[in-house]
């Protein structure tokens, strides 16, 4: 049903009483807790700042989604009657309010928008005691530059008032047209244009061969985002029977869950997969459908081998037929990837965490692929991680070399040897206890070269800087590395997503080439270094844990 607003809506100056202190954006944007965004004016605090920041807003077209979590359907009834108090001429949202992050991008882009507002707390659980957040894309469709997000910030620290609009409520249930004054809001399905999409970008005949030919799989939407995306992917486009989409329905609350694609949070499909012969083939997204886990039977496949794959392989897809321009990864992510850009002979580059950090490489041509070691992987088709798009990836690879995930992975290996990896997560640390575990090691760092570590030797020790190859920025502070001399290295980083205290988090890598023991167990493998760097850092003392809460 369409309808259109005749009458200019009420226009309302709401004063704050104070401004917010707090409303300083991460990695991906204001990430509180549904707890703090449900105070009085917090929500429309931050939005007013984003109005006022974001270039073009006046007679500009934005795009606006989420993934479905608890607060998404009011956060966008203010959000579309503050974008009317100030001049936004077209809103462009969905049905549910469902959007997945890699969708609105691709809207974003497609649709020539501003930029796009995103409600997501990504992997974060939802509902009343859960997470929400707010994030901001611009134009590119990728995340907006620190620069931006300081901005922001700073103008919620004296904001005294917002604008906004009286008018209904949105009805969000179907497609339809509105206006709220003289600003229209195009309600639409939120996942035609990006199916659309990837039917672009790889042979859905070849995927649809395969699935039909005996290879049952399993993809578990963990009750986020991609639930919709994926039935009508795998099951409606791509054969695959009823039920291969485990919940499928995006939930406020994600039926509980904690919706983080990987071995610990979604355990019933690691299960299915690792420890049962019914599945060939499974995958998992998280709450905003960026990220991805991609298993075998039987077999892991870690997310930076994961990039390294899809690297080597990318020729098998139509979107990548005539081959890569670049890679990129972040500088946690193992150096598998690095090594087959090197035999490719195409250009590879490390960055510091966060999807941001590829934007200006992807503008540039630079890179085609890029990804973190935290289930991120994606390309230039859009300017965010794509958790879908890298399930399609590997079932592509999958139809066209007509082998098992396992042995890809083995034969990846003996072709360029095996990056082992793991990370270890030390989750809802004191904030405290956390940044003085970190500060100490960071202050011990020159005096480690040339000491022993698991039985190798320190080669160097530093706190990773980055220079932005295009624009030259200086990023300082991403992570403290500490490089052995047999390439291995370990690294330590806070978390800078988490809601709960503080987050640890451990990156171990050590590379064994293809003459070496390709099939040991990563946690064996890394044995050393794990007890080297535990006691090195005073991990336990310091946070009271013998054990992290999530080993990838
Ligand atoms: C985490 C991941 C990082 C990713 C980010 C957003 O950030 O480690 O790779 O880009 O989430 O999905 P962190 O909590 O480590 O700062
Ligand atoms: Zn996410």
């Amino acid at each position: 049903m369409s309808s259109t607003a005749t009458a200019e809506p009420i226009q309302r100056q709401v004063r704050l009483e104070t401004p917010f202190s707090d409303q300083k954006p991460g990695t991906s944007g204001l990430r509180k807790s549904s707890e703090q965004f449900e105070q009085p004016n917090y929500l429309e605090s931050f939005v007013e700042a984003i109005f006022r920041t974001l270039p073009g807003v006046q007679g500009g077209t934005l795009v606006l989604g989420g993934d479905g979590r608890y607060g998404n359907r009011r956060a966008i009834d203010v959000i579309l009657r503050m974008a009317a108090a100030h001049g936004v001429s077209k809103v462009i949202t969905t049905t549910g309010g469902i959007l997945s992050t890699p969708a609105a991008s691709n809207l974003i882009r497609s649709r020539k928008a501003i930029g796009g507002i995103i409600l997501s707390a990504s992997h974060n659980p939802g509902g009343p005691n859960g997470d929400f957040g707010v994030k901001v894309n611009g134009a590119n469709g990728g995340p907006t530059p620190a620069s931006f997000t300081d901005a922001v910030y700073e103008c919620t620290k004296t904001l005294e008032q917002y604008s906004i609009v009286e008018a209904p409520t949105i009805d969000l249930d179907a497609p339809s047209n509105h206006g709220i004054g003289a600003m229209v809001v195009e309600v639409i399905d939120g996942v035609d244009d990006f199916v659309e999409l990837m039917q672009e970008l790889f042979d859905f005949e070849s995927i649809r061969d395969l699935i039909r030919s005996d290879f049952p799989l399993a993809f578990d939407a963990m009750h986020a985002v991609t639930g919709p995306y994926a039935t009508r992917l795998f099951e409606e486009l791509l054969g695959a029977p009823a039920g291969s989409v485990r919940n499928g329905i995006p939930l406020e609350d994600f039926g509980k869950g904690h919706p983080d694609p990987n071995l610990t949070y979604a355990h019933d499909l690691a299960e299915l997969l690792l420890e049962g012969d019914d599945y060939r083939f499974g995958a998992a997204c998280d709450g905003d459908g960026d990220r991805n886990m991609i298993l075998g039977q039987r077999c892991f496949v870690n997310p930076s081998d994961s990039l390294a794959v899809l690297t080597a392989n990318a020729t098998l897809a139509p979107a990548y037929a005539d081959g890569l321009s670049g890679v990129a990864r972040s500088m946690p992510t193992s150096a598998a990837v690095d090594v087959v850009a090197k035999e490719l002979g195409i250009e590879c580059f490390e960055t510091p965490t966060g999807w941001k950090f590829f934007g200006n490489l992807l503008d540039a041509g630079r890179i085609t692929l890029c990804g973190e070691e935290s289930f991120g992987t994606g390309s230039n088709h859009v300017r965010e991680k794509d958790g879908l798009w890298a399930v399609l990836f590997w079932l592509q690879i999958l139809a066209k070399r007509r082998c098992s995930v396992a042995e890809i992975m083995d034969e990846h290996w003996k072709r360029f040897g095996r990056h082992y990896y793991s990370r270890h997560d030390y989750e809802a640390v004191a904030s405290e206890a956390a940044h003085g575990l970190y500060d100490r090691l960071e202050g011990m760092l020159p005096d480690l070269i040339g000491q022993a570590f698991a039985g190798r030797q320190i080669a160097n020790a530093d706190n990773f800087s980055y220079v932005d190859p295009i624009d030259s920025s200086v990023t300082k502070g991403q992570g403290l590395r500490i490089l052995l001399d047999d390439g291995s290295r370990v690294v330590v980083r806070l978390s800078g997503t988490g809601t709960k205290g503080a987050t640890i988090r451990i990156y171990l890598e050590s590379y064994v080439p293809s003459s070496g023991d390709l099939a040991m167990d990563p946690q064996v493998a890394l044995a050393d270094m794990i007890s080297a760097i535990n006691q090195l850092a005073e991990i336990e003392q310091r946070t009271g844990m013998d054990r992290p809460t999530v080993i990838t």
